[in-house]
């Protein structure tokens, strides 16, 4: 399984002060020191971390394969097409939101999802899907003929923060926050089964699958056990770890704990 670091983060904390540092580009030479197979950025519409520059630079000078993140607005797959990373992971996104809450409707965005894909397949880059695990999800990635699909793995991660509630919780405006204990166990183990059935039903239809959102070093451990599951991408728990260890401790303890 393949961990794929998402460092937009480092280009938050820089923009809560609008000034140089630090910059996610110092970044690139950590995360491939440390194990880190793959880094993710995502640029937002509202450019809240990565600015474009960032992203410009991160292209040029990774010698890791790079994840943008982005929704599907013609800006954004312009700059995607002109950038030409290795991978573009269509992501759902709502000014008003934290982080990106629920995956990309597949099922309703037919002319303007396949016009994405067309544009950024005919330049050559992989096109992965941010989706909600439903089997209808994975059978409509396989028409729209992608090469991945990333699994939204929000609701697990939602769950198990709250049933063990001293665990950090990345979320806001959790439906899970009210319920008994009983059931947030209901829904781990459901979500669980989900992603394991799902991957197999993608891998079996020749999709590759990756996972990932509010997944940390507690709650990764039995989404490291699903082997269809080819990579993780993991972001807020890494930085977070990285303001005590230092970034490459922080992706060395990941390493250790996705390690096959
Ligand atoms: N994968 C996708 C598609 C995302 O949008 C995000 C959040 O930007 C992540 C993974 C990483 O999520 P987290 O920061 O919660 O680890």
């Amino acid at each position: 399984m393949k961990l794929g670091v998402n460092i937009d983060h480092i280009a938050t904390l820089r923009e809560a002060r609008m000034i140089a540092d630090p910059n996610p580009l110092d970044a690139l030479s950590i995360v491939k020191r440390a194990g880190g197979e793959q880094i993710t950025i995502h640029l937002r519409e509202d450019r809240r971390h990565i600015q474009d520059i960032d992203a410009l630079n991160i292209i040029y000078h990774s010698s890791l394969p790079i994840n943008l993140e982005c929704s599907m607005a013609p800006e954004m797959i312009n700059i995607a097409c002109e950038l030409r990373p290795h991978r573009v992971t269509l992501v759902p996104e709502n000014r008003e939101e934290v982080t990106t809450e629920g995956g990309l409707n597949i099922i309703d965005n037919d002319d303007m999802i396949r016009l994405t894909i067309d544009r950024l397949h005919f330049k050559e880059i992989e096109v992965s899907l941010f989706i909600d695990p439903t089997l209808e999800n994975v059978e409509r990635a396989k028409e729209l003929e992608v090469e991945w699909i990333e699994f939204h793995t929000g609701k697990y991660a939602n769950a198990y923060a709250m049933l063990y509630s001293h665990l950090p919780n990345t979320h806001h405006n959790i439906p899970e926050l009210e319920l008994p204990r009983k059931e947030l166990a209901d829904i781990i183990e459901h979500e669980l089964v989900n992603l394991r059935t799902l991957s197999c039903d993608a891998k079996e239809l020749g999709i590759k699958v990756a996972a990932g959102h509010g997944l940390n070093y507690q709650n990764v451990i039995d989404i490291a056990d699903i082997d269809t599951i080819e990579e993780l991408n993991i972001g807020q728990s890494i930085i977070a770890r990285s303001i005590y260890t230092g970034l490459e401790q922080a992706i060395i303890d990941m390493r250790k704990l996705i390690q096959k």
